[in-house]
């Protein structure tokens, strides 16, 4: 799909420095693990995928091929994740549309400038990867596949990239059980879309974003075949169903840490 993302990037940036996401120095060095402020619960999730991907996906990897990784961080924003792995001795390539610095990768460059060239910032869209063919160990897509525009495209071209034998995952997108329910989310951002994000709410929503994920959504999209890592999130997250019911809300959708084989 051929979808012009320019004007969404640059509102898309206006936002995320509106929600105090220009994360910067030690702050930014220190990410998934924000001590203050008031995206710190949020954060508190995110912690948990990220040591979950950690232990789970990319110590395992890093022991089966006897080799520090070539990691590509797909949506990589200001590049956090890519510089935790380089931290671990891996190197990363940083993927986005946005190259600002609140948190595209113009945030990233300072991350990169000490990676001692470990660190590759690579402007892009992930339906269309600047990258050879089985060229990486290990594609991440860190918070940013419900922005896919063709779920099967992407997940292709994570495919392509990927060496057989490798790893894709999904960390940090909402995955629904119920297709209807994340429908009813979708539902739910466009009615309240005036208010939570103002002036810029059109051209935000314009692009037809998937939004969220099911299983079957990712058994459709590609023959790939996909094992749930199941995350333990902190308490007030995991009673996020039980407190729907209870007020008879729809269900949550949770994050979890989706991996699959490269075949
Ligand atoms: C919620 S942010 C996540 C940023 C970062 N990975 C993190 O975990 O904090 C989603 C990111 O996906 C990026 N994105 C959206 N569509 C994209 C596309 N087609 N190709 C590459 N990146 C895209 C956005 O620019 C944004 O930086």
């Amino acid at each position: 799909m051929s979808v012009d993302l320019t004007g969404f990037a640059a509102e898309y940036a206006r936002h995320r420095a509106a929600e105090g996401r220009g994360h910067a120095g030690d702050e930014l060095m220190a990410l998934p693990y924000l001590r203050t402020g008031p995206l710190v619960r949020q954060w508190g999730v995110r912690v948990r995928s990220f040591e979950a991907l950690m232990r789970d996906v990319v110590q395992p990897l890093t022991a089966r091929q006897g080799r520090p990784l070539v990691v590509l961080d797909l949506g990589a924003g200001n590049g956090w994740l890519s510089w935790r792995l380089v931290r671990e001795g891996h190197s990363a390539i940083a993927l986005d549309i946005r190259e600002d610095d609140v948190d595209g990768l113009g945030a990233a460059h300072a991350l990169a400038a000490r990676s001692a060239g470990r660190m590759r910032l690579c402007p892009g869209s992930f339906d269309a990867i600047p990258l050879a063919s089985a060229s990486v160990d290990l594609a991440v897509f860190n918070a940013a596949l419900h922005y896919a525009l063709d779920l099967s495209t992407v997940l292709a071209e994570a495919a392509r990239v990927v060496r057989p034998g490798g790893r894709l995952a999904i960390v940090d997108s909402p995955f629904y059980a119920r297709e209807a329910d994340g429908l009813a989310m979708v539902a739910e951002k466009k009615a309240g879309a005036a208010q939570r994000f103002g002036d810029g709410a059109s051209v935000l929503l314009a692009p037809p974003f998937i939004e969220f994920l099911t299983q079957e959504r990712l058994a459709l999209a590609s023959a790939l075949a996909w094992r749930r890592n199941r995350v333990l999130y902190p308490l007030w997250y995991e009673a996020r169903p039980l407190v729907a019911r209870l007020q008879g809300r729809r269900p949550p959708s949770r994050f979890d840490v989706w991996v699959s084989v490269r075949p």
